[in-house]
């Protein structure tokens, strides 16, 4: 008998390293003292066959085999629950040192921030925002505007055709018919917008850009209205005193019709060496006159009741200029180093 539990002993110790997780207690517990056959149940049924003394001894190895065994099992189990524990205290550490995902931002196009000053200043002197068409007929593009049929502006070379009678645009001024003919004058409206022409992209030029129309009708509108409109948008978008010059031209819809120059905004025609101007002293805006009779008419507005002044620029240059880009193809490039300095 005292073999037998010397060896029950061996074997218990080297069972008990089988115990990896708690699952495994139960089958060792059973393996020892399961009522029915665990090795100590068996055990004590053999005391019976025993002589009294013998009893007595092996009574006693087994009880103390007894208690051994269930201390150890139970300080295993003791151990392993507070591994697990810790363990889970672990995994659901949280590092508050460890630097945070930053979602990317988007911010608005350099062009849409350049556009969103333009209107509020024109907004602030009473102007109202149009939208029109990015497609539009020939009516609109051309007939309207008093371009007349065989005018180089009207050619395949110079226009994107999508058949004989639309077109994209190739000037926001379609827009002035369609406001000439939703509005009653006197009324002022600016129409920035999408414009396409068949040009090579280099530096100033890209086949698509922006532009800003300007129309105002109403009554005595002369001119000095024009200008003193063009200077005070001027002077507030680059917050300094500005002097507007016309060259005369030529542009269907607007007679008289002029190109539209302003003072430089960097040197003021002070400086022979400037960037901006190169030694000039004047920076082109763009195109501007007083509204065609004609197109007046073609919108059942009468000329000798109403008269009215136009221009349009371009918005690309315009945000070059605030932003001090050389390269307008920048701006349709879609290249995420320049557009996120934008902020
Ligand atoms: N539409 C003209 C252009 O694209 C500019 C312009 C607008 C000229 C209004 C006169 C009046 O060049």
């Amino acid at each position: 008998m005292k073999d037998t539990i010397s060896e029950l002993h061996k074997q218990f110790c080297a069972d008990l390293e089988t115990i990896l997780e708690a699952t495994d207690f139960q089958r060792v517990r059973d393996q020892y003292f399961s009522r029915k056959n665990g090795q100590v149940t068996l055990l004590m049924k053999e005391l019976g066959k025993l002589s009294p003394e013998e009893r007595r001894d092996a009574g006693k190895l087994i009880n103390d085999f007894k208690n051994f065994a269930e201390q150890e099992l139970d300080s295993r189990q003791e151990e392993l629950k507070r591994r697990a524990e810790s363990l889970a205290l672990e995994r659901e550490r949280v590092d508050i040192s460890i630097p945070g995902h930053r979602p990317a931002l988007g911010s608005p196009h350099p062009i849409v921030r350049a556009r969103q000053r333009i209107e509020d200043i024109f907004v602030s002197m009473g102007y109202s925002v149009e939208d029109g068409p990015e497609i539009d007929t020939t009516f609109y593009n051309f007939d309207a505007l008093n371009i007349p049929q065989g005018h180089p502006a009207r050619e395949s070379q110079d226009t994107f055709y999508i058949n004989d009678e639309l077109a994209l645009r190739s000037q926001t001024s379609n827009v002035q018919i369609h406001a000439m003919q939703r509005r009653k004058p006197p009324f002022r409206v600016i129409a920035p917008g999408k414009v396409f022409r068949r040009d090579t992209p280099d530096p100033t030029h890209n086949p698509m850009f922006f532009q800003v129309e300007g129309l105002t009708v109403g009554k005595n509108i002369t001119m000095g209205d024009l200008k003193g409109t063009l200077q005070t948008f001027l002077e507030k978008l680059f917050n300094r005193a500005i002097t507007l010059r016309f060259r005369p031209s030529y542009f269907p819809f607007v007679e008289p019709g002029a190109e539209t120059d302003f003072s430089c905004y960097l040197c003021a025609s002070k400086n022979s060496g400037c960037r901006v101007c190169k030694g000039t002293g004047w920076i082109e805006l763009g195109g501007s006159g007083m509204v065609h009779p004609n197109v007046l008419q073609a919108c059942n507005i009468d000329p000798q009741e109403y008269s009215g002044f136009a221009f349009g620029f371009g918005i690309d240059r315009m945000t070059a200029m605030l932003y001090g880009i050389d390269d307008i193809r920048h701006f349709f490039a879609g290249d995420l180093r320049f557009l996120t300095q934008f902020r």
